[in-house]
């Protein structure tokens, strides 16, 4: 299959409609990361996503609206208060929220579960998309399973060349990581993925929130999580990552110590460290994270495909404060590393 990769207008917009009513694939941007869509009510398009991807067939997806009437006909029953309050502050955005799925929501879409995620996209190109195609989207990250998220069409292009008919191209994603995504099923909203909505902004909004403690540790052997996502190891680069944590002038410290270990056993090394930091690794060959956690949020994906462009074989990587979006960082930096963390 030819693989177009195409600017958003009128006419490439209208275009993915029709192929996404043909129950074809279209990547196309949001504000997190670009996305693989596919019509949401049609079994067979969902599924080829999944085979487009690689993706494990137990891992459901999010259906996309661009317009909070679609909602209802994708639910059973009202959205709680709470749901109704984080929906009016947070949505279009960075948020994916989760309820109890209605019958016109496919099961290949759950991967069997009965909620289903919802995401109404901030991105003007993806709600113009969904307009275009009259059809709630389901849609993963369009990377292929396992590798970072894509967050330009470049990566897109990288991951899915011959395998979907059509990219748009709407530029680099501003928020650079996936959304947030909360269950709403219980008498709290609960983290599952944090992400550009902070916990802190869900408990001012709800009064309360948790954060699933399965968001920065890996699962125990056999543990089955709230969010099936969790079990893979996503994000990876192909080379061993370790994360330092601790006083900066300690992190620095170890990181130029394992870096030039790694050279004298000739090994490829890597470092990533925020901007500021840059300097003090002087000629050793580092990649920059920003200046702070938003900065971070938006590098990381974009720093670990490069990592292997690069052919780095071990990275060590500073981590960041958790607060805010830092704890959305720090769970996909921690996955990436297998949640190898030195505290220095
Ligand atoms: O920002 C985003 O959320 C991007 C853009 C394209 O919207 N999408 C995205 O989708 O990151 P994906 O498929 O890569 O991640 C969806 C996550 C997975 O971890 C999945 O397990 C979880 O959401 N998920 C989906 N439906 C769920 C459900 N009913 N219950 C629990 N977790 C669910
Ligand atoms: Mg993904």
């Amino acid at each position: 299959m030819r693989t177009e990769l195409l600017p958003v207008t009128p006419e490439t917009l209208a275009r993915a409609g029709e192929l996404i009513r043909a129950g074809a694939l279209v990547a196309f941007p949001t504000e997190t990361v670009y996305g693989l869509g596919a019509n949401a009510l049609d079994d067979g398009a969902v599924r080829s996503i999944f085979e487009a991807k690689g993706r494990p067939g137990d891992n459901p997806l999010i259906v996309h609206i661009s317009d909070i009437r679609q909602l209802a006909p994708l639910i059973d029953g009202e959205p709680s208060d709470m749901a109704k309050r984080l929906m009016d502050a947070c949505w279009p955005g960075p948020m994916t929220l989760i309820f109890p799925k209605s019958d016109a929501v496919p099961m290949a879409v759950t991967a069997g579960l009965d909620t289903v995620a919802i995401r109404y996209p901030a991105h003007p190109a993806a709600r113009a998309l969904i307009d275009a195609a009259r059809r709630p989207i389901a849609a993963p990250s369009a990377n292929r399973s396992g590798r970072p998220s894509p967050t330009t069409a470049a990566h897109v292009m990288e991951d899915m060349d011959g395998r979907i008919p059509l990219i748009l191209d709407g530029g680099p994603c501003e928020v650079g990581l996936e959304s947030t995504v909360i269950d709403m099923t219980g008498d709290l909203p609960r983290i599952l993925r944090p992400g550009g909505v902070t916990p802190e902004r869900i408990a001012e909004i709800c009064g309360g929130v948790r954060v699933d403690d399965a968001v920065m540790r890996p699962l125990k052997e056999g543990e089955k999580p709230r969010s099936p996502g969790m079990k893979y190891r996503h994000y990876a680069p192909k080379g061993q990552l370790t994360i330092v944590q601790g006083e900066q002038a300690e992190v620095k410290a170890r990181i130029i110590e394992m870096y030039d270990a790694a050279v004298a056993e000739g090994q490829n090394p890597l470092i990533l460290a925020l901007e500021p930091h840059l300097p003090a690794y002087g000629s050793r060959r580092a990649l920059s994270l920003g200046g702070d956690a938003a900065g971070m949020a938006h590098a990381l994906f974009n720093a670990l495909r490069d990592a292997d462009t690069l052919g780095a074989e071990v990275l060590f990587s500073e981590a960041v404060p958790t607060d805010g979006v830092g704890l959305a960082v720090m769970n996909r930096l921690g996955r990436a590393a297998a949640f190898h963390i030195i505290e220095v």
